[in-house]
């Protein structure tokens, strides 16, 4: 098969992340006889201080020419500092998302055994969770318009916004995944404030109809929120909106024991990207330690996803338990005492673990 892949590594710990990934599926390609090609572009703060832009034309073109995209983080401290700042890094994030269609954001969170004590839970509590988020990622808050200040700039505003059109390709999408899993769906929204909210819970009591093996649940997001730390083996699929899986996918990758350890697939209209859940970590930029599981994770989901390359996807998936079962690991995840290997090394280890299977 012939893999045509764009490769974003973007800021911070972007490039050693996306670097390790990059390897890694190499290693597998070649092993399975595929014919990786990949090209490199710019997104996010590096792309501002090249072009002027965080999502440059070239880098567009470059995704849609391509089969998939795999990308690292982006974000610097340099932006976040500055309230004043007219062009962000973020905004390259946002306007991939737009641009290439991905209304779906799919995170899975899953734990590792051997992980289980460094989650901020007990481990009673965490061990066998495994649940499925799908952020809708081109609707509500971080597109509706009008944004932004009065004419005096004392006053702030965002708009959130989502059509019934854009509720029923996520919410039937959800119902997809929850077939294929555990059959229960939880609709996460908050329909006793918002209006919004309300036209998405009547959109998803529609198409529970369709789908009547599915047991389906309604939680308010502040609900939502507590029993996820509460009771995180009771969700199988979540389906939500944008603002509200933001957070909600934060709490869940944490709650895994690393935010380090999680990949993600965007899908929608073009091509598809996975990435990391993980931001760029700039303190570590250039220092070698970042965790790269969760973009090597990705990678694994690319192909799987992008490719319907099971075989090679599994693969990956057990060369990184391997590494974990063994502790080459990074200093995030390490057990107290015991050895934190570098990025490369991990990287290494698992090339090698595949190589050698
Ligand atoms: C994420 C990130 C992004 C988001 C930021 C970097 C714009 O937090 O992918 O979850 O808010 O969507
Ligand atoms: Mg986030």
């Amino acid at each position: 098969m012939k893999l045509n892949i764009a490769i974003l590594p973007g800021d911070g710990i972007g490039p050693e992340i996306i670097g390790q990934a990059l390897e890694v599926t190499k290693t597998v390609c070649k092993k399975f006889g595929h014919e990786l090609i990949y090209k490199h572009a710019l997104v996010g703060a590096c792309a501002i201080d090249e072009t002027g832009s965080p999502y440059p034309d070239a880098t567009h073109e470059l995704c849609m020419q391509s089969d998939a995209v795999l990308f690292g983080a982006i974000g610097s401290p340099k932006y976040d500092n500055d309230p004043s700042a007219t062009v962000r890094p973020e905004q390259g994030l946002l306007a991939m998302r737009k641009k290439l269609g991905l209304y779906a954001n799919i995170r899975p969170v899953t734990t590792f055994k051997s992980l289980i004590h460094k989650s901020p839970l007990r481990s009673n509590l965490i061990d066998g969770a495994d649940f499925m988020c799908i952020r809708e990622l081109t609707g509500g808050l971080y597109f509706g318009r009008p944004q932004g200040r009065s004419e005096d700039g004392q006053t702030a505003y965002d708009t959130c916004v989502y059509t019934r059109e854009e509720i029923e390709r996520i919410v039937k999408l959800a119902y997809e995944y929850a077939m294929k899993r555990r059959k229960k769906l939880t609709v996460v929204d908050k329909a006793n404030i918002l209006a919004t909210s309300r036209l998405w819970r009547e959109v998803a009591q529609d198409i529970a109809k369709k789908y009547p093996e599915v047991e389906t649940d309604f939680l308010f997001v502040d609900n939502a929120a507590m029993r996820m730390i509460q009771w995180p083996k009771s969700f199988d699929v979540i389906v939500t909106e944008n603002m509200f899986g933001d957070i909600l996918t934060d709490e869940g990758s944490v709650i895994t024991g690393s935010l380090g350890m999680l990949p993600s697939a965007s899908i929608g209209v073009y091509t598809s990207v996975f990435e990391p859940i993980h931001g760029s970590y700039p303190q570590a930029a250039g220092k070698n330690i970042a965790n790269p599981l969760a973009t090597i994770l990705s990678a694994a989901m690319m192909l799987e996803y992008a490719f319907g390359l099971k075989e090679e996807a599994r693969l990956i998936r057990e060369a990184v338990n391997a590494s974990i079962e063994i502790g080459i690991v990074t200093e995030d995840i390490a057990g107290e005492g015991s050895k934190a290997y570098k990025t490369s090394e991990v990287g290494e280890y698992i090339v090698n673990y595949i190589s050698q299977k």
